[in-house]
């Protein structure tokens, strides 16, 4: 168990204006932010972050819809972060996501899905190094 965890809020709900509630009801829940970045990836930066699902059909669309507008990309720290913050957004199809949960109030869709919260410790460390240095994290 690890007390930090990464995540983005995808351009879906940062067109929509939606940012600030999602970063109240993460602060709200109890994570603390340790770095924050706000930023346009290109298609090659998203399909990186996202290789692991490059055999993926809807690969493809994912890189596409990541690099279509501005996140805003955060380390958390809490107790049981990954977990929690897993618990916090829902499931990954929001039509699945309880009551309550970011994706059940902010997604459209099962790709546009509003945010994205590390599945593993291992790969919050991966994705929290793949965008902010030692320098930008507190
Ligand atoms: P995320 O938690 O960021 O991890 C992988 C992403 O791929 C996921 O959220 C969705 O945005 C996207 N995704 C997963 N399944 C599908 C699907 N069936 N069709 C389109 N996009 C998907």
């Amino acid at each position: 168990m690890s007390n930090r965890t990464f995540t983005m809020i995808k351009p879906d709900a940062t067109s929509k204006g939606y940012t600030g509630a999602i970063l109240d009801q993460i602060i709200q829940s109890g994570f603390k932010v340790k770095a924050m970045k706000w930023i346009h990836l290109t298609p090659s930066q998203a399909g990186q972050f996202y290789e692991v699902h490059k055999e993926r059909p809807f690969y493809g669309e994912l890189v596409e819809f990541m690099s279509s507008g501005p996140i805003v990309a955060a380390i958390l720290e809490k107790d049981n972060a990954v977990a929690d913050f897993r618990t916090l957004i829902g499931a990954t199809n929001f039509k699945d996501a309880a009551e309550g949960t970011i994706r059940k109030k902010y997604a459209s869709s099962i790709g546009e899905n509003a945010v994205h919260g590390s599945d593993s410790d291992e790969n919050a460390a991966i994705e929290s190094n793949f965008f902010f240095s030692n320098f930008e994290r507190f």
